[in-house]
C-alpha cells in the first residue's frame, strides 16, 4: 500500500479548503442566503457550522487517519463495510462525472472571455448552444484531462501544491470582484436583497434545514473524499484547528461570493437566479454592461475554475486511493482509468439534460448523502474513546470531551434528519 501523506499542515488545510470551496459556494450559497433571510440566514448557518459542520469534518478526517480510506475504514468497522466503501466510491465517481461537465462549460467561458468574444455574444442563446452539445463533451474531456494531470503527480506534488497556489489566488480574485461589485453605481439594491435581515425566517425549520444541507454539500462531508484526505494526515499534523479553518474559510468564501454577485446583478437591473443560469447567463450580461467588464469576466471564470479544479482533484483522488490500495494499480494507471470512467459516465450528461439531472439527483440527493451517515456509524463502531484520542494527536487546539457524545449521538441524528428532510422539503 503506498503511504501517501500531506507534506505540511498548511498544505493539508489548502487541500481540504480546496475540496470544500466549489460551485456550491458560488452559485448556491448566495442565492439561498438571499432567499432565506439575508443577513439573518447567517445566524443559523454559523450556529450550525460551529455545532455540526466542524464536527462533521473532524469525524471524517479522524476516521480517515485512524482507519484509512472509505473501503478500509468501513470494511474494518461495519458489516458489509467493504461494499459500503465501494458504494461511496461509485457515488464519488458520479459526482465527478457531472461536475466535470460544468467545469467544461466554465473552461469554454474562460477561453471565450480571454479572447474577448464573450462581450459580443447573446448570453442566453450562447449558453443554450454550448451546454448539452457535442462541444460540451470536448470541454468536459479537457476538464477531466487537467484534473488527471494534477492527480497523477501525487498527493504532495500534485494536489497539495496546486491547492497551495489556487487557494490564495482564489481569495485575491474574489476580493477584487467583491470590491468592484459593491462600488458600482446603484449596487445598493443588491446589498439589500442579499443582506436585509428577515428575522422571521430564522424561526422557520425550513431555513435551518436548507442551511444544514447546504453546509454538508459545501464542506464535502459525504463520507468520501474527506475520509481519503483524512487518511493522508500524519500523526503529528493537526485535525481540530484544520477543521475549524476549513469550515470558516469555506463559509467566508461563500459569503463573499454574494458580495461579488448581487450588487453587480442589481446594479444593471437584472434578476438574481441560482445555478448555471446565474454564472453562465446573468453574470455574462453584467460583464457586458460593466466598464472594463472583460477583465472582470476573465477573473471571474478563472475564480470558478480554481474553485472547481480544487474540488475535482479531491473527487478523482478518492477513486485513485481506492484503486491503488485495493486493485494494486499504479497511481498513473488508476488516475487515467478513473478519469476516463468519469468521462464515459458524464459525457451523455454533457449532451442530454435529463440524464444530467438524473445523475446529479442520484449522487447528491438520493444516495450520496448516505455516505455521511456511513462515516458517522463507522466512527462509532471504531470506538468513540479511541477516536477522541486520535483527534488529540498532533492537535494545535483541544476539543472538550463533549465532542464524544456529540460525535456519537447528536451528529448521526442530525445527518439522518438532513437526509430525510430533503425529501420532505423537495
Ligand atoms: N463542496 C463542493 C462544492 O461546494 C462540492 C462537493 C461535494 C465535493 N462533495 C464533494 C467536492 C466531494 C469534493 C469532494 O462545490
Amino acid at each position: 500500500m503506498p503511504e501517501e501523506t500531506w507534506k505540511s499542515r498548511v498544505g493539508f488545510v489548502a487541500a481540504a479548503m480546496g475540496s470544500a470551496i466549489g460551485l456550491g459556494n458560488i452559485w448556491m450559497f448566495p442565492m439561498r442566503a438571499g432567499l432565506y433571510g439575508g443577513a439573518a440566514f447567517l445566524v443559523p448557518y454559523l450556529i450550525l457550522l460551529f455545532l455540526i459542520g466542524v464536527v462533521a469534518l473532524t469525524v471524517e478526517f479522524t476516521l480517515g487517519r485512524t482507519a484509512g480510506g472509505p473501503i478500509e475504514a468501513y470494511g474494518k468497522t461495519l458489516p458489509g463495510g467493504k461494499y459500503l466503501g465501494i458504494f461511496v466510491n461509485a457515488m464519488m465517481l458520479m459526482i465527478f462525472a457531472f461536475y466535470s461537465v460544468v467545469v467544461g462549460w466554465a473552461l469554454k467561458y474562460f477561453v471565450t472571455a480571454l479572447t474577448g468574444k464573450l462581450l459580443s455574444v447573446d448570453p442566453g442563446p450562447f449558453f443554450g448552444s454550448i451546454s448539452f452539445s457535442t462541444e460540451a463533451v470536448v470541454w468536459q474531456f479537457i476538464a477531466i484531462a487537467i484534473t488527471i494531470g494534477v492527480v497523477i503527480m501525487g498527493v504532495q506534488k500534485g494536489i497539495e501544491r496546486a491547492c497551495k497556489i489556487m487557494m490564495p489566488g482564489l481569495f485575491v480574485m474574489l476580493i477584487i470582484l467583491a470590491i468592484r461589485s459593491v462600488t458600482l453605481p446603484n449596487s445598493y439594491a443588491g446589498l439589500e436583497f442579499y443582506l436585509l435581515p428577515d428575522w422571521s425566517k430564522i424561526l422557520s425549520g425550513k431555513t435551518w434545514m436548507i442551511a444544514l444541507s447546504q453546509m454538508f454539500f459545501s464542506l464535502s462531508c459525504l463520507g468520501m473524499s474527506n475520509v481519503v484526505y483524512g487518511s493522508y494526515i500524519k500523526k503529528d499534523q493537526d485535525i481540530p484547528l484544520s477543521a475549524i479553518v476549513t469550515a470558516f474559510g469555506d463559509t467566508a468564501v461563500a459569503v463573499t461570493a454574494g458580495f461579488a454577485i448581487f450588487p453587480a446583478v442589481f446594479a444593471f437591473g437584472l434578476e438574481p437566479t441560482a445555478g448555471p443560469g446565474l454564472v453562465f447567463v446573468t453574470l455574462p450580461v453584467v460583464f457586458q454592461k460593466m466598464p472594463g467588464g472583460i477583465i472582470f469576466a476573465v477573473i471571474f471564470f478563472l475564480l470558478i475554475l480554481f474553485a472547481a479544479f480544487s474540488s475535482t482533484v479531491a473527487m478523482l483522488e478518492t477513486n485513485v486511493q481506492a484503486a491503488t490500495t485495493h486493485l494494486n494499480m499504479s497511481r498513473k494507471t488508476a488516475t487515467i482509468l478513473f478519469g476516463l470512467l468519469a468521462f464515459v459516465i458524464g459525457a451523455p450528461g454533457a449532451i442530454n439534460p435529463t440524464y444530467f439531472d438524473w445523475i446529479i439527483n442520484i449522487s447528491t440527493v438520493y444516495l450520496g448523502p448516505l455516505g455521511a451517515l456511513i462515516a458517522a456509524l463507522a466512527l462509532i463502531k471504531l470506538g468513540i474513546d479511541k477516536a477522541y484520542e486520535e483527534l488529540r494527536k498532533g492537535a494545535l487546539i483541544e476539543f472538550p470531551a463533549i465532542w464524544k457524545p456529540w460525535a456519537k449521538y447528536v451528529y448521526p441524528i442530525v445527518v439522518i434528519i438532513v437526509y430525510v428532510s430533503q425529501f420532505i422539503l423537495g
